[in-house]
């Protein structure tokens, strides 16, 4: 079994130990609930670090006021044995009070462009809580390497960018989308869902491979793009769009006409009963 480490000073006395002897330690942080996308994550760690420490922790400050913190699920000893079976060496699972002993932290507030948009605008301060607390375990653990999932694509710019801009020495690597059969993205929220609502659920992805078709088609009209994402998503009985965005995909700004020059990407964000999901796809890479 991976051994689970709650307090502060034995993860670091851990990683310290280990990177003594010339070894390279891969994080992954998440919030538990673990499913076969951090499994993913876990395992392509594995497979390129000598090291593995899995943080687990429900982080209070990147939940809005009337969102899902005392109901987001708690699920630690299956979460165990997937740390284990994907080859995890540790697993960094703090309390609330040593993460946040004042209650409320110093915070990275603002990633220039990114955080406030999208996500950002249906939760002002969710950027700000995810950028504080992955600098907080970057701080505790000191990683060389950490992995996040495309799934959270605008989550990963802001922490591309808050790596480069506050100079932080780690190398924050992607790992593609995991998916259910119906192309459903594989999310934590997903066990909110009952059964017709999972049905509805994989509209979204849906209309982004929609999208993605009639970009390979030659379609460049961004609106139009748009337009068949709201269209497509609103169709489906019990999904509440929240919006559908085609934007270049280094900065999140909204765009007009695809250029084959520039990367851009579809984002998606809707509420389906008591879960809001979001997906996205690359449209031109
Ligand atoms: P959590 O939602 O638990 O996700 C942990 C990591 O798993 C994130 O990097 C996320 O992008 C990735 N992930 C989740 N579902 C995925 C899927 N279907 N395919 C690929 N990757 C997927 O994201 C968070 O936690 C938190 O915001 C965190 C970064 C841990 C900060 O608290």
């Amino acid at each position: 079994m991976v051994r689970v480490i709650a307090g502060i000073d034995e993860i670091r006395e851990a990683v310290r130990a280990i990177r003594a002897s010339g070894k390279r330690v891969g994080l992954v942080p998440t919030m538990g609930a673990l499913h076969r996308a951090h499994a993913a994550l876990i395992e392509r760690c594995r497979a390129e670090s000598d090291f593995v420490v899995v943080s687990v922790f429900v982080n209070p400050s990147q939940f809005g006021p009337h969102e899902d913190y005392a109901r987001y699920p708690r699920t630690p000893e299956s979460d165990n044995e997937l740390c284990t079976a994907a080859g995890a060496d540790a697993v960094f699972a703090p309390d609330t009070v040593s993460m946040y002993p004042r209650g409320s932290a110093t915070t990275v507030v603002d990633v220039p462009g990114l955080s406030s948009v999208l996500e950002g605008a249906s939760r002002p301060s969710h950027f700000s809580g995810v950028a504080t607390v992955v600098l907080k375990l970057f701080s505790i653990i000191g990683p060389d390497v950490a992995y996040f999932g495309e799934k959270d694509f605008q989550q990963l710019l802001v922490i591309r960018r808050m790596v480069a801009d506050l100079n932080v020495p780690v190398e924050v690597r992607s790992v593609a989308t995991v998916r259910e059969s119906d192309g459903l993205a594989l999310s934590s929220r997903n066990r909110y869902l009952d059964a017709s609502q999972r049905l509805a659920a994989a509209v979204l992805s849906r209309a982004l491979r929609l999208a993605r078709r009639l970009v390979d088609d030659g379609q460049v009209d961004a609106e139009r793009l748009r337009q068949t994402l709201r269209q497509t998503i609103e169709s489906e009985a019990g999904v509440g769009l929240d919006y559908a965005e085609v934007a270049d995909a280094e900065t999140l700004v909204p765009l007009e006409r695809l250029d084959p020059k520039r990367r851009a990407v579809a984002l998606v964000a809707a509420r389906v009963g008591r879960a809001r999901l979001i997906d996205n796809v690359v449209l031109m890479d």
